[in-house]
C-alpha cells in the first residue's frame, strides 16, 4: 500500500505565530515528513484576518493551501485571492450563496504523491454568532457530491467552537474521507485517532502561535473584559510560541487515514528571529 503524509497546521496567529512558522517548518519537515501541507491562516494578520502579502509569504514558505474560518472576510484585500481559481485557498463552504470566494481548494497530484487532494472548511453553527453558517452536514454531502473522483482524498477542516459538533462531523463523514479535523478554539486536544470507517479525526489541532496568552490575545486585557463586563480592545499577545497540527498518513490506494499524529513544536528562543525578542 502506497501512503504519504499530509501536514495540517492549526491557526497560524499574527506575528509570533507567523515567526514560529517560518522557524520550525524545517523541523516539522524532518521530523514528519509531509508531502503537504496545509494551514489555518484565518489570525495571520495580527490575530484576524489574512493579507495578499501574507498569503504570498506562507506560499513561499512552502505551505500548499490555505483555509479561513470565521475571520475570512476581516481584511478585505483577500477576497480577489479567494476568487482566483489558481490560488489554492478557500472560504468556508457553507457560507451564504454569495459570499465570494472558492468553495474547495485542489492540490494537484505530484511526484510521490499521486493523488489529487481536495481541502475544505465547514464552519459550526453552534456558539459562533459572529458570522452566518449553513449546515455543515448538508453542506459536506453537496461538496463530496462535487468532486468528480470516484474515492476522492478529501480534508475536511470542522472550524467549529462545540466539541460536539466537532465529534458529530466526524461521525458523519466516517469512511468517506481522510481526515475531520478541528480548529477554532486554538487549544489541542488528545482525542486524534482514525474512526472505524477509516477517517482520521481531532477535536482541535491548536494553534501555530503565543500559547503565553489567552487563545492568542494578550492575557491582561482578557482578564480586564472578563472582570470588569467592559469592552476592551485585544492586543496580540506573545511568549510561549508553538507550530501545532496534525500529520494524517493516508493510503493512496483508498483515500483513508492509516494514522494521526498531534504536532506540538515549540519555538527555540534561542535562535532567530525570537532571540532578538525574549530575553530568556
Ligand atoms: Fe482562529
Ligand atoms: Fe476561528
Amino acid at each position: 500500500m502506497s501512503t504519504g503524509r499530509i501536514a495540517f497546521l492549526g491557526d497560524i496567529n499574527g506575528a509570533p505565530g507567523r515567526m514560529v512558522l517560518e522557524q520550525q517548518l524545517p523541523t516539522l519537515r524532518e521530523r514528519y515528513g509531509p508531502l503537504r501541507i496545509v494551514a489555518n491562516a484565518e489570525n495571520a494578520r495580527n490575530g484576524s484576518g489574512l493579507t495578499p502579502d501574507l498569503y504570498e509569504t506562507f506560499r513561499k514558505f512552502g505551505i500548499d493551501a490555505m483555509t479561513l474560518g470565521d475571520h475570512v472576510y476581516r481584511d478585505a484585500r483577500i477576497v480577489p485571492i479567494l476568487e482566483d481559481p489558481t490560488k489554492p485557498i478557500g472560504r468556508p463552504a457553507n457560507l451564504s450563496a454569495r459570499a465570494q470566494g472558492k468553495r474547495i481548494v485542489r492540490i494537484p497530484a505530484s511526484e510521490g504523491f499521486a493523488r489529487d487532494l481536495y481541502v475544505f472548511t465547514l464552519l459550526g453553527r453552534v456558539l459562533m454568532p459572529s458570522i452566518l453558517a449553513n449546515d455543515p452536514f448538508a453542506c459536506a454531502d453537496e461538496m463530496l457530491a462535487a468532486i468528480p473522483e470516484r474515492n476522492p482524498l478529501v480534508l475536511v477542516e470542522a472550524h467549529m467552537e462545540a466539541t460536539s459538533e466537532k465529534g458529530a462531523l466526524a461521525r458523519y463523514l466516517d469512511g468517506r474521507v481522510a481526515a475531520v479535523l478541528g480548529t477554532h478554539t486554538h487549544v489541542p486536544t488528545a482525542d486524534a485517532r482514525v474512526l472505524r470507517g477509516g477517517t482520521a479525526f481531532i477535536t482541535d489541532v491548536g494553534m501555530t502561535g503565543p500559547h503565553d496568552s489567552v487563545i492568542g490575545r494578550k492575557a491582561e486585557q482578557v482578564l480586564r473584559h472578563f472582570t470588569s463586563s467592559m469592552h476592551v480592545p485585544f492586543e496580540m499577545g506573545s511568549g510561549g510560541e508553538a507550530l501545532q497540527g496534525a500529520v494524517v498518513e493516508v493510503s493512496l490506494d483508498t483515500g483513508l487515514a492509516v494514522s494521526i499524529e498531534r504536532i506540538d513544536i515549540p519555538a527555540d528562543y534561542s535562535r532567530a528571529p525570537f532571540r532578538t525578542l525574549h530575553s530568556r
